[in-house]
């Protein structure tokens, strides 16, 4: 009698254990043994008091010298988190100056390295919370921008979607060492075809022949830090690998979310964000973010899938150009009586906002697509 009290008192608790390994809710709380990490990565979580069944999860991925304390008060994810009931993961670099390894050699190398600390993560909180596959996704801003390229092209099969701000193609900032910092690639000097940077892309896994996260690339003009063209480099790299042209953009929608911004959309997996005047120091876009990450917010009605980027409407100023097979590069002529402020578009493929600068600046050519007062 004793024995059977005690057996039922033991499977009263079990459930009790198990919860008491999972985090304390809504606070940010650092997991120590999450799985293999040779790297050292931190890992932090934040799971808020509502909690969806089968929660969504996304990996928000900190800049140089940020740490996980810092992304989770500075970016609006964990406030979502709690509207939305998602959670969090905040990974914190273990290198020197708090900078991610994205300059490593690959494929290998990145298999075994801070990504590979990011991946076990999210497989340890699949399990742990019942998490939906299905609904995982990654953010992250400059360096942590790197590293969402680099997650993407690294662990294409765990990743849904992701939206990197300030960040550089995958690959391009290779130094072969673990924390390098490769200037010809931060200052915009890195600039190859659409089809090698997605062969980049695509040895990180090779062989991999499975579905990919769709990608949301966000870069300002102004950004002195991770130079500008590498939003350029960056929708290269993932229109390679998603089979769009780089050059031609489906839509190309001014104003969107916001003024400074033009948005490109190429299709249901990739869309560029590029703001005239936005430097490095660029704004997380947390509404964007919930409409790119498909059933973040629930899932209603049952239907979690087939999303497309493409815009049912548009706000003030949009002047959408919905054909595929526009193949002249001639700047289109734009508004009349309109000026473009310093760091503004100018001209390129596509485009049909304002063509004349704000004196002193000059219409200055960066390429068939893109041209910008400077
Ligand atoms: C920087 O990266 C580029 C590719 O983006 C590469 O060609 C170059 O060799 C790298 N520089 C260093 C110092 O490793």
């Amino acid at each position: 009698m004793k024995f059977s009290a005690l057996v039922s008192g033991l499977m009263a608790l079990a459930p009790l254990a198990s919860a008491a390994e999972l985090a304390k809710r809504a606070t940010l709380t650092q997991v120590n043994n999450f799985g293999s990490n040779p790297s050292g990565v931190r890992m932090y979580i934040y799971v808020p008091e509502k909690l969806q069944t089968n929660p969504p999860i996304l990996t928000a991925i900190h800049y140089c010298t940020g740490t996980a304390n810092a992304f989770y008060t500075g970016t609006p994810y964990a406030r979502l988190a709690d509207q939305y009931g998602f959670i969090v993961i905040y990974p914190e670099s273990p290198n020197d100056g708090g900078c991610w390894d994205v300059s490593q050699g690959y494929p290998d190398p990145q298999r075994r390295a801070n990504s590979n600390s990011i991946a076990n993560m999210v497989t340890y909180t699949i399990a742990q919370y019942k998490a939906d596959p299905d609904r995982v996704f990654l953010a992250g801003t400059s360096s942590g921008a790197m590293m969402t390229n680099v997650m993407a092209a690294t662990y294409p099969d765990l990743f849904k979607a992701g939206s990197a701000y300030a960040g550089v193609p995958a690959g391009c900032f290779y130094t072969g060492t673990v924390a390098g910092w490769n200037s010809s690639c931060a200052n915009g000097q890195s600039i190859t075809t659409q089809s090698a940077w997605a062969q980049t892309a695509l040895n990180m896994y090779p062989g991999y022949s499975g579905p990919r996260p769709k990608m949301q690339i966000w870069h300002g003009s102004a950004d002195t830090t991770i130079y500008p063209q590498n939003f350029q480099e960056t929708l290269k790299q993932w229109a390679g690998v998603f089979g769009y042209t780089y050059g031609q953009p489906q839509q190309t929608i001014n104003g969107n979310p916001s003024s400074e911004f033009t948005k490109y959309v190429y299709g249901p997996n990739l869309v560029g964000y590029y703001g005239a005047g936005v430097t490095h120091n660029i704004a997380i876009n947390g509404a964007a973010d919930m409409e790119w990450f498909t059933g973040i917010k629930g899932v209603t009605g049952g239907s979690t899938t087939t999303s497309s980027a493409v815009p049912t409407s548009t706000t003030t100023k949009a002047s959408s150009t919905s054909t595929s097979s526009r193949t002249s590069s001639a700047p289109t002529s734009g508004p009349t009586g309109c000026t473009a402020a310093r760091w503004g578009q100018c001209a390129g493929i596509g485009y049909s906002g304002c063509t004349t600068c704000a004196s002193p600046y000059k219409c200055t050519y960066s390429n068939d697509w893109y041209s910008q007062c400077l």
